[in-house]
């Protein structure tokens, strides 16, 4: 029987399904309804010392369902970070580890871009006793605004400062959450890993324009007749999160990307900080969509809007799910298979070699198989059996 159980960055989870920031960790009702249902771990929604300066939009969400059974793939949110006040988040937090003590509670927190600020926010929240942080550097719309999430995560240099302040006063471990509206995830990540991050999770919702209604001629989701470009989820953004996780488990684990494969198997790239994990988020709503991203290096795997169309309970199914994955394998823990499947990346050019030598090993072998007894020799392969025993 598989064990789900995950060790990472010195916590425990009884299984890798954790809850991604946003609506499904919006108060400790829910979060406690996540911890009941078997979940992992949850990140709370995220936080911030002044949330008067929150404010919320309706209608905020827009989503795509396919045409024939309308089941959504695609959702764009313009919602932001919590609006309840931090001191109220603080006596939640304080509630929930009361009441939970082993459930894995991770505090997704964000401040703009001041020291003194990114040291409050830190120290009070972690006098509650969670688990972990996130650091949310990657909400795309409304906060980049006023210098905050995105705007940050997509600048090295405040992001390596701001990793800095947080890991100088954290005793917890700390994830930088990635937005994937960059070229190259792996730069802000190894920014954030290199100011003494423990992990990084990725990724965060794709800015996006829902679509135009043709009637109104007004994109969507509007508001008073306008809007603004959202963060793009579920499952339309899956092989994108996947292609990410890739390139961060590479750069940070090892793997073959943009190298030749090396004729032993050994992968080709060293990874610059093999003993930091990732949490992968984007798309998840089954054990098979999880067994993907563990397989391309992710410890844990978040869950965000799935949980907003299926509600808490998936987990069971998930696991279940993740159990037969690994028993069809025999695979009898997480860390077996995670990161198996990164050594499969390689370039476009080992890809054509590989694929010319396997044409000439098919012809060669068709060859051999052409080489009869005299006897034997048929009419019908008269031709290609002579070519057989000629040379050139
Ligand atoms: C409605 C909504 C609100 C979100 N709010 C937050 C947030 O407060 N902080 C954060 O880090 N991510 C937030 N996210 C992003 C998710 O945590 C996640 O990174 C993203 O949606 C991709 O995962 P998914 O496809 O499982 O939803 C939000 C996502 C949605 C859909």
């Amino acid at each position: 029987m598989a064990d789900l159980t995950v060790h990472v960055d010195g916590m425990t989870l009884p299984n890798p399904f954790v809850i991604g920031s946003g609506p499904p960790g919006t108060n400790a009702n829910v979060i406690g309804k996540a911890f009941d249902e078997g979940w992992g771990g949850v990140v709370a929604k995220t936080i911030s010392l002044d949330a008067s300066k929150v404010i919320n939009v309706a209608p905020r969400y827009a989503r795509l369902r396919t045409s024939e059974s309308r089941e959504i793939y695609g959702w764009q949110n313009i919602e932001l970070i919590s609006d309840r006040p931090f001191d109220v988040w603080l006596d939640e937090f304080r509630q929930l580890k009361d009441k939970y003590p082993d459930g894995c509670l991770i505090a997704s927190i964000m401040e703009e871009y001041n020291k003194d600020a990114w040291v409050e926010i830190v120290e009070r929240t972690q006098a509650t006793g969670v688990d972990a942080f996130e650091l949310n550097f990657s909400c795309p719309h409304g906060l980049p605004e006023r210098k905050m999430g995105a705007a940050m995560g997509q600048d090295c240099d405040i992001l390596s400062e701001v990793c800095g302040w947080v890991n100088e006063v954290a005793t917890i471990p700390v994830w930088a959450k990635m937005t994937p509206n960059v070229t190259h995830i792996e730069d802000p990540a190894r920014a954030a890993l290199a100011a003494g991050c423990e992990g990084v999770s990725a990724i965060n919702t794709i800015l996006s324009t829902m679509g135009v209604d043709l009637e109104t001629l007004r994109p969507e989701p509007t508001v008073e007749g306008y809007t603004v470009p959202g963060g793009y989820s579920c499952t339309a953004v899956r092989p994108i999160a996947l292609r990410m996780v890739m390139e961060l488990a590479t750069m940070m684990h090892g793997g073959n990307s943009g190298q030749p494969i090396q004729p032993d198997g050994r992968v080709a790239v060293r990874g610059e900080f093999p003993d930091r994990s990732i949490s992968a988020i984007g798309g998840v709503e089954t054990g098979e969509d999880a067994a993907q991203f563990i397989l391309l290096g992710a410890s844990t795997v978040q869950v965000c809007t799935g949980v907003m169309k299926h509600g808490y309970a998936m987990v069971k199914p998930m696991c279940d799910q993740l159990s037969a994955f690994m028993d069809k394998h025999g695979f009898k823990t997480i860390e077996e298979f995670r990161g198996h499947s990164l050594r499969y990346f390689t370039t476009h050019a080992e890809l054509v070699r590989l694929q010319r030598e396997a044409k000439e090993a098919a012809q060669a072998e068709r060859r051999r198989k052409m080489v009869v007894e005299d006897a034997q020799w048929s009419g019908d392969d008269f031709v290609d059996q002579s070519d057989a025993l000629s040379r050139g």
